[in-house]
């Protein structure tokens, strides 16, 4: 059992939070099967994504749980997120999906990070940067198919490889894109994708060169497009046990990994009339017991009105506005709630459930904007079920 407070991790041998008014647990055990289903489903090596913090669940411990689910890479969107895993002694290869100004080409180099490229400016100045180096910068090319993001064009794409190819000190390791649509219900864009990415695969082998990790799939591509494994796949949301979208949600036997807490720090009975919270945007009709959490808007949880939470297994609504580091909750449906009890904001208490799907629909957002918003003040342990 760990807690880990910002860059700092302190093991505990057990999960002892009665100090804490808030916090999150992560079950590291859900996430390691979590893996081991993708890498069953698709049969090819999983890439996992623990870019944002690990999606919210924290970088560090959640990475070196997929390492032992299985997970044979771990991809980051930024070269700072991959600097955090070396310094943490994880040495497992790592991609970096997003740019990477060239000032780190060497370091990246030196600690066996591959770099995404699909500019050719920053090709070149990767090259610059690069001589006499003692080891080659390892770049996964990245085409657009229908991104409009980032990447070259399919039609560029071979001729872009293969003037890296006699590029001194930089390795074509890899080729992929990333899909737009495969989490919607239509098929039509992400079968057009494969098929602009499968003619640049052909493109290449016609020319004599196949890079040796080709990628393409998401979680929602991992579960819908088996023809789009080719050599690993990539999925973020579904390593959290979170679904994809709700046409392609995730076989049941996935598991969420993350429970978000909170306590009752006052429990109150407000007079009829009462304003509740800044700008008084709830008024109590008659005698009402309001419990106070230590939740806000500065730990994750979305300034608005109507957010709910779980209290003795039951669902209960907030009053008011919400403020940065406190929110108020209706208790009169709850009789016996006490002072220090616990508050679920996400995941399960008793037989009742608040999914991160839920709150995300909620603030008319998605699941994976509720997990990647929880604030790195909220601490965070970590148990192994
Ligand atoms: C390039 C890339 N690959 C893979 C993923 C993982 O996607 P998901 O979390 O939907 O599985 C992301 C996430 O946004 C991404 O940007």
């Amino acid at each position: 059992m760990c807690l880990a407070r910002g860059l700092e991790v302190v093991y505990t041998r057990f999960m002892n939070t009665s100090a804490d008014t808030i916090w999150l647990e992560i079950n590291l055990g859900a996430i390691r099967r979590n893996v081991q289903r993708l890498h069953l489903i698709s049969g090819k090596p999983v890439m996992a994504v623990v870019k944002a913090n690990a999606y919210g669940h924290g970088l560090i411990e959640v990475s070196k749980a997929v390492l032992e689910g299985g997970a044979e890479r771990l991809c980051v969107a930024r070269f700072e997120e991959a600097l955090a895993l070396r310094l943490a002694g994880i040495d497992a290869p790592i991609l970096v999906m997003g740019y990477t100004a060239p000032e780190h080409a060497t370091e990246a180099a030196r600690l066996n990070v591959s770099l995404t490229v699909f500019r050719q400016d920053a090709a070149q100045a990767y090259a610059l940067a690069m001589v006499g180096e003692p080891q080659p910068l390892r770049l996964h090319v990245k085409v657009d198919t229908g991104m409009g993001r980032l990447g070259v064009f399919p039609e560029d794409a071979a001729t872009f490889v293969n003037q890296l190819r006699i590029t001194k000190n930089l390795l074509v390791e890899g080729l992929f894109t990333h899909f737009s649509s495969a989490d919607d219900i239509h098929t039509a864009t992400t079968e057009g994708q494969i098929a602009k990415f499968d003619k640049v695969i052909a493109d290449l082998e016609a020319s004599g060169f196949r890079p040796s990790l080709i990628h393409a799939a998401n979680s929602a591509g991992t579960l819908k497009y088996p023809q789009a494994a080719y050599d690993a796949v990539r999925p973020g949301i579904a390593v959290y046990g979170l679904h994809p979208s709700k046409d392609v949600p995730l076989p049941a036997d996935f598991e969420p990994a993350l429970t978000w807490k909170t306590r009752l720090v006052s429990i109150k009975t407000l007079p009829p009339g009462s304003g509740v919270g800044y700008n008084h945007r709830y008024i109590t009709q008659g005698y009402e017991k309001v419990g106070a959490c230590a939740v806000g808007y500065a730990d994750g949880l979305r300034r608005k009105l109507g957010n709910q939470a779980l209290i003795h297994g039951i669902r209960v609504s907030q009053l008011g506005g919400m403020c940065m580091d406190q929110s108020m909750y209706a208790l009169d449906t709850i009789p016996d709630a006490r002072l220090g009890d616990e508050v679920v904001l996400v995941g399960r208490q008793g037989d009742a459930f608040l999914s991160a799907e839920e709150v995300g629909a909620s603030w008319g957002t998605i699941n994976y904007d509720v997990v990647c918003g929880l604030a790195a003040r909220v601490p965070r342990y970590y148990f192994d079920e």
